[in-house]
């Protein structure tokens, strides 16, 4: 019982994580106002707004932590955590500084936290949208143009040859690896739905040598006995068939083609 309030905690996190978003920017505003007016707000305004960021700031944290306990991993979360845990550290200092009335103290942790806030929401709108996600539209490609050639090119490509990968490699990659590894999720900063993701690898390097599989990350985890920690699909999820793991050893040994 306590495991599934707490499991329901950590996923109140993508809500509670912008309570003390929201609260530093009112922090921020009241200072630039206060620049501006020249007349700094008030101590025990500082001090109200302080507290309300720490109680918040904590709350997200707290339930963050139980939410990347559940079954997030990988190098990006670890940076966001703690990154994270900094920022709390941040809004406690301040909040020091705002108690004892220091302008040094209180403004020099503004100022951090306020950098913290923004780095660890960085690297969380990484986890959950994906590393492009930002700078996407910067560098989106024009959809490929239609060909106009008539029938005959179509009655070509029906008999044209599928590539193993299309067929069969890519269709298992689709089921049973890409709810983590896709455009949604990228695990241990791996991304498996385009060719392009999976040449590019995961945080610890490329996920397959092709021609090699023996020495083969992927390959390796697949190997793994089911508890694992390093084992894929990890125990809980659906698992691949014998022949499903053969073919992608196969296919890596083959040279891992897309073609
Ligand atoms: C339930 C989510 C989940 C599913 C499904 C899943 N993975 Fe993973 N995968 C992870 C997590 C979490 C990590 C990072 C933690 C780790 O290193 O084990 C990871 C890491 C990896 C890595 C290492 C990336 C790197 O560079 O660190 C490879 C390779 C990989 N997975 C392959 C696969 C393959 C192949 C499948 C499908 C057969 C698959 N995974 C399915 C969660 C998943």
């Amino acid at each position: 019982m306590l495991e599934t309030l707490l499991a329901f905690f950590g996923r109140t996190h993508p809500l509670l994580l912008h309570v003390p978003i929201g609260v530093l920017a009112a922090m921020l505003t009241l200072e630039a106002l206060g620049v501006w007016r020249r007349k700094a707000p008030e101590w025990g305004t500082r001090r109200d707004l302080a507290g309300l960021l720490v109680l918040s700031a904590a709350g997200a944290g707290v339930s963050g932590w139980l939410l990347a306990e559940e079954d997030y991993g990988g190098s990006t979360v670890t940076l966001h955590r703690w990154l994270a845990v900094g920022f709390v550290v941040g809004c406690l200092m301040l909040a020091v500084g705002a108690w004892r009335r220091s302008v040094r103290i209180y403004g020099a942790f503004v100022v951090v936290a306020t950098g913290l806030c923004a780095a660890a929401g960085h690297f969380g709108g990484t986890i959950t949208h994906g590393r492009d996600f930002l700078t996407e539209p910067f560098f989106k490609k024009p959809p490929p143009a239609r060909s106009n050639r008539g029938a005959d090119s179509d009655q070509t490509a029906l008999v044209e040859p599928v590539s193993i990968y299309t067929s069969v490699i890519e269709p298992i990659f689709a089921d049973k690896c890409v709810s983590c590894h896709g455009p949604d999720k990228q695990k241990g900063g791996l991304a498996m739905h385009t060719p392009e993701d999976l040449l590019f690898g995961g945080d610890t390097g490329p996920a397959f040598v092709a021609g090699d599989p023996d020495h083969s990350e992927m390959v390796w985890r697949l190997r793994l006995p089911l508890e694992d920690e390093y084992r894929m699909p990890p125990k809980e999820k659906p698992q691949l068939t014998d022949a499903e793991v053969a073919a992608i050893i196969k296919w890596i040994a083959d040279g891992a083609s897309f073609d």
